[in-house]
């Protein structure tokens, strides 16, 4: 095996990688011995396998795998599972770790409503189950398909497996003739010691390594990805409902209801939840689950509050992908005391300097962690971004003590120092200024919080973040072309920027010989990568823009702008129009602010809605810095960047129109007002030019209509608007 860097040194980008490499590995060394029985390796090379994956999530939870081998004990993974689309997405939850996280959540909920503090306004609070998710589908009463979450979109097919747990009815009297609930599947504490035993004495009866779960939510997911149903029927599992699907009628007309419902056709619900009117009855209900929380006999990780009534919930609606109308109030966050040995310093893609807490190895919350990010210079200084104390002022040096978290699935962090343990001769942390990396000066501009290499493509430690960026899952993703991959070619001076990506086949390829003579290279996994990278040289423009690796442009604004322009072609010739702009010349944004009236291509830019004038600034930098220029417009002629196409909204009258919406409304929300806009495909801005379709004016209306006027832009009142769109 070539992989054999210590785990410490690992970055994100290998980690990743490594663990999908172990992961396929590992299920093809289970199915062999447990399927096949016939084993691929031997004992000790599997529990090797197995150590070293398992010391790779320690290091880096945040990327611990859906079907991590961990999770897998006994028979095949679920490599054979076909899979299944969700009819409706299964969401995940937006996080909320202290009280005053979920006095803003009412806030914000009573703002979108357009509700008073004083109007009454009820949430549903019951624990947050610490298993899996699974969807179950009833069709005139039988149940017909389960399947897990998966990415939220499309889950494996789990239903024989599904069909052994005893809490799910196969069959329900009077349910409406399409039915889709959903809940989690999980393990209660004293079932999964049992089990871990029974491996246990099994393993040691078949001489086998022991093999045991490291909590019960790995041992629910991993007993309900089996392939034979019959291991699964041996697994106690369990499964409580609390939301549902695809409903071929409503199950009632609020989220209480609709779960007394789920008991009544046979589900087991669970029995704390409560009903509750305020924030403040939300966190005491919260504190008595909490009390409850180590003798309930299974796992929680926090409590879940739901609007409780179903149509404001639809009112609400989503965001990306968690709900408005749901939140999970975390449990605090497990803390413990360790060594700092060392500080790293990791350059990424933009330049940033990070800091990297390199820790005596310690259990916080059942993993081990060995680092944790340290935020920036300011943060180890004990000061913020604003230059207030923080930690009392306390400043962290290698050598102390310090206390360690775990919020929520991030990185972990350093909350705190203890000066008594601090040893005598520890200094003051003296953060570089200089790039470790490439040795550039290292600047930190006023009111940015992050030091920066300002070597840009001649720092190694750029090109290749930048590299690794452009090939990563949510850019490019070209298979067989990954972190390490990326590493290896730049080392030998293949690769050097994503252009280059598509020269290889051309430069390298002839007789493939070249590819070949590479370590890890043959015939097969070349011509493999040549027709990886060939199905890329068509790519979606949100996809185009996102691989670019532009600060401050991340997926959402890529979809945004992509969805915006619709073409490579006329975003271009946006940014291009507004580099010539006076805004562009501004060099603060106060100065930029001032310049707009005479800048309309730059306002065209920043009235994008969700795009902010950080971005533009940064957007139109990159793509006139003429290095970045050339190595984004050597990498646009080779490819063919496909246009995106305005959201499906067919029959919506206002699709693809731009709507500004101005004064005040009455029925709705501005937010609202915005949130239904866009479910029906309309752009939404926030200043009329002449690209405006249409302005929705309310009383009070000033400048806005007025400008409309003079450019005789079609102007509705709100009555007006929710007759066009159909819900006056
Ligand atoms: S509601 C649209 N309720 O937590 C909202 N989720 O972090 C759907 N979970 O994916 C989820 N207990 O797997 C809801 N009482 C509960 C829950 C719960 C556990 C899980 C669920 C979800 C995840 C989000």
């Amino acid at each position: 095996m070539a992989e054999t860097k210590p785990v410490e040194h690992l970055s994100i980008e290998e980690a990743t990688e490594e663990l999908a490499q172990l992961a396929g590995r590992l299920a093809a060394a289970n199915t062999a011995y447990h399927r096949d029985d016939s084993p691929l390796m031997s004992d000790a090379e599997y529990d090797a396998l197995r150590t070293r994956n398992a010391a790779i999530e320690a290091r880096f939870p945040e990327l611990i795998r859906a079907d991590s081998p961990s999770d897998q004990v006994g028979a095949a993974p679920a490599e054979g599972f076909s899979k299944i689309t969700h009819r409706l997405r299964m969401l995940s939850l937006a996080n909320a770790f202290d009280a005053d996280d979920i006095r803003e959540f009412d806030r914000a909920i009573r703002s979108f409503l357009g509700l008073a503090e004083a109007d009454p306004l009820a949430y549903t609070a019951e624990p947050k189950i610490d298993g899996l998710s699974l969807s179950l589908r009833y069709e005139a009463g039988r149940l017909v398909q389960a399947a897990t979450r998966g990415d939220g979109t499309t889950g494996e097919n789990v239903t024989a497996n599904a069909r052994t747990i005893d809490d799910i009815p196969q069959r329900i009297d009077d349910a409406p003739e399409i039915l889709e609930v959903r809940g989690e599947v999980y393990m209660r504490h004293a079932e999964f010691e049992a089990l871990n035993e029974r491996l246990r004495d099994e393993a040691v009866r078949a001489d086998r390594p022991a093999r045991s779960f490291a909590n019960p939510r790995n041992a629910a997911a991993g007993s309900l990805r089996q392939l034979d149903p019959e291991i699964t029927r041996a697994r106690p599992l369990h499964f409580f409902a609390y939301a549902w699907g695809e409903t071929s009628e409503p199950l009632a007309a609020t989220q209480m209801a609709a779960i007394e419902q789920l008991a009544l056709l046979g589900f087991k619900t669970n029995p704390l939840t409560r009903l509750c009117d305020s924030a403040e009855a939300l966190l005491e209900h919260y504190r008595t689950i909490e009390a409850q929380r180590a003798t309930l006999g299974y796992d929680i990780d926090g409590v879940v509050y739901k609007v409780n009534d179903l149509a404001l919930q639809a009112r609400l609606g989503f965001r990306s992908t968690t709900p408005r109308w749901a939140i999970a109030h975390k449990f605090p966050a497990e803390l413990a005391w360790t060594r700092l040995e060392g500080i790293d310093i990791q350059v990424g893609r933009t330049g940033a300097l990070s800091p990297v807490a390199r820790l005596a190895p310690v259990t916080v919350g059942g993993v081990v962690v060995s680092n944790a990010t340290l935020h920036n210079e300011d943060y180890i200084a004990g000061r913020d971004n604003a230059g207030a104390e923080i930690r009392g002022g306390r400043d962290i040096r290698v050598g102390d003590w310090v206390q360690v978290y775990r919020a929520g699935d991030v990185i972990p962090k350093i909350a705190d120092v203890d000066l008594s343990k601090r040893p005598v001769e520890a200094e003051p942390y003296a953060f570089p200024h200089l790039c470790p990396v490439c040795g550039s000066q290292a600047i930190r501009e006023e009111g940015d919080s992050v030091r920066r290499c300002s070597g840009g493509m001649i720092c190694a430690a750029q090109a290749v973040e930048k590299l690794k960026h452009f090939v990563s899952r949510a850019a490019f993703d070209i298979e067989g072309l990954g972190a390490k991959q990326v590493e290896q070619f730049y080392a030998d001076g293949w690769i050097n920027t994503p252009a280059d990506i598509f020269d290889l086949k051309e430069k390298y390829g002839s007789g493939l010989q070249q590819l070949q003579n590479r370590e890890g290279w043959g015939e097969k996994s070349a011509n493999n990568l040549f027709r990886a990278i060939d199905e890329r040289r068509r790519i979606p423009l949100n996809r185009f823009l996102f691989a670019l690796g532009i600060r401050h442009l991340g997926e959402v604004a890529a979809a945004t702008l992509a969805r915006h322009f619709g073409s490579w072609e006329r975003l271009r010739a946006a940014v291009d129009s507004a580099a010539e702009e006076p805004a562009a010349k501004a060099n603060d944004a106060k100065a930029r602010k001032a310049a707009l009236a005479e800048s309309p291509n730059w306002e065209e830019l920043v009235s994008v809605d969700g795009i902010g004038d950080t971005l533009v600034q940064s957007l139109v930098a990159a793509m006139h810095q003429p290095a970045e220029r050339e190595v984004i417009d050597a990498l646009a002629e080779r490819l063919e960047i496909e246009d995106v196409a305005a959201p499906d909204s067919s029959g919506s009258p206002v699709a693809g129109k731009t709507v500004v919406f101005t004064g005040t409304l009455e029925k709705m929300t501005r937010a609202e007002a915005k949130a239904r806009a866009e479910a029906l495909g309309a752009k939404v801005s926030g200043s009329v030019s002449a690209k405006t379709d249409l302005v929705v004016a309310g009383p009070g209306a000033g400048s806005k209509a007025k400008k409309a006027a003079e450019l005789g832009i079609e102007t509705l009142d709100e009555d007006g608007w929710l007759s066009l769109i159909g819900s006056a």
